[in-house]
């Protein structure tokens, strides 16, 4: 299985998501391809936002090694499955698929949590601590699921 995790500047949510997924993939003994790209080419090259680092690293994910990129046609190649975080990224993602099948690719990540409810990872960009800690358990959230249907 090869995922993709994806928001919009790929500084805050998806390689959160990344890490979280890519540990827990670690600790449960599973093998799958795993990534992030934002939307937007705001923060390309750049690693991710400090407070997310910080804030993943309290709960015990290191995420300082990854740098941005940005989100392009190809990954439709290379993914299996496209999380978006929200229905901005959901919009940007859709309109560069090809085809039906790149299109049935795509999913709001929380749909994992909360099926049919279409929630979204808020963009913590610009609020406090407490908005890096809540989109943190939603993801550790969403990726314990991801684990449980790999392990099927
Ligand atoms: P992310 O958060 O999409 O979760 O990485 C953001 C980071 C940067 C910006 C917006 C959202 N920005 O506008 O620079």
């Amino acid at each position: 299985m090869r995922i993709l995790m994806v928001c919009l500047g790929n500084i805050c949510r998806s390689p959160l998501a990344e890490g979280i997924l890519k540990h827990k993939l670690k600790i449960n003994g599973l093998a799958a391809v795993v990534d992030s790209a934002g939307t937007s080419n705001y923060h390309i090259g750049s690693p991710p936002d400090t407070r997310t680092i910080i804030n993943a690293k309290k709960n015990g994910v290191d995420i300082s090694g990854l740098r941005g990129r940005q989100f392009s046609v190809s990954d439709f190649n290379k993914f299996d499955r496209i999380y978006v975080m929200d229905n901005q990224n959901y919009d940007n993602v859709k309109k560069l698929s090809r085809n039906n099948q790149d299109k049935l690719k795509v999913k709001l990540i929380l749909e994992e949590v909360f099926p049919g409810q279409e929630r979204e990872v808020p963009d913590p960009y610009y609020g406090g601590d407490a908005g890096f800690e809540n989109v943190f358990q939603l993801l550790d959230n969403a990726c314990n699921q991801i684990i449980m249907k790999l392990k099927q």
